[in-house]
């Protein structure tokens, strides 16, 4: 298995351009090289500071990308309040969130809409991180294979065989974002040992190479022994990004892990 290790920093509504500006420099300045890259996802508002600050670093792109959090799928036109996938591309995004289960649960997003944005997203030449992930009650109820099956059939349907291994899928369970309780690396290593199981049914191939994130309440001193089970391939993390010092302690513990 040769997959690297993604870290992403997911910011959801935080931080002012001003604030992103300092932590991006910050960061990059204790920034270890190494082959673990870090991905910063900022409100939409921040990217212009995120991208210029991440352009003066230097890092390059392999050890310090960054992306949205959401996008539209159509390019342009009367989506008033949306962005499109070539805006943010414009502004030198890799990577887009889509289908986070914030924007499904309180947004409204379906399965469908998710999947159409995942399809546009590649085909602007973005990485969607397209995350997936149970309730408690449906974990509780027994139907936590069925609910992942539902969402990445769905999700990346409209994605060929071909392209499929461009995507980066993030298995956050719900109960497990924002709330302290983390997922024990048994339960993320089996519930993504599955995904890998239903991506192996449309390509193999693909299967070995899609880089599957857990997401959940990521911390420094849990960080490692979840990255160091076999089909977890790196972390979104939300809480634990905000500060410079925890988001390179959780890269430390990444990078430990890759070795
Ligand atoms: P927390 O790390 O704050 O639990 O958030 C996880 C998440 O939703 C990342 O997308």
């Amino acid at each position: 298995m040769n997959r690297k290790l993604l870290l992403a920093a997911n910011w959801k509504m935080n931080k002012l351009s001003g604030e992103a500006r300092e932590f991006v420099l910050s960061y990059a300045a204790k920034l270890a090289e190494s082959s673990v890259a870090t991905v910063l996802l900022p409100p939409n508002t921040a990217l212009v500071a995120v991208a210029s600050t991440c352009k003066e670093s230097g890092k390059g792109p392999v050890g310090l990308a960054f992306g949205a959090q959401n996008c539209y799928f159509q390019s342009s036109g009367a989506f008033t309040g949306e962005v499109s996938p070539q805006m943010l591309v414009d502004l030198g995004c890799r990577y887009v969130v889509l289908g986070h289960s914030e924007r499904r649960a309180i947004f409204g997003e379906s399965d469908e809409l998710i999947g159409k944005k995942v399809k546009a997203a590649l085909d602007a030449g973005l990485t969607p991180i397209f995350c997936i992930g149970e309730t408690l009650d449906e974990r509780n109820g027994g139907k936590l294979e069925e609910v992942l099956t539902r969402q990445v059939r769905v999700g990346l349907e409209l994605v060929s065989d071909a392209d499929l291994h461009k995507v980066v899928i993030a298995y956050e369970p719900v109960w497990a974002i924002g709330t302290g309780v983390v997922a024990t690396p048994a339960q993320a290593q089996d519930a993504h040992k599955f995904v890998r199981s239903l991506l192996a049914k449309r390509s193999a191939q693909a299967a070995g190479q899609m880089q599957i994130l857990y997401g959940g309440s990521v911390k420094p001193d849990n960080c490692f022994e979840l990255m160091s089970q076999d089909d977890i391939d790196g972390a979104l993390v939300g809480g634990a990004s905000l500060e410079v010092e925890s988001l390179l302690a959780l890269h430390k513990e990444c990078v430990r892990a890759s070795k």
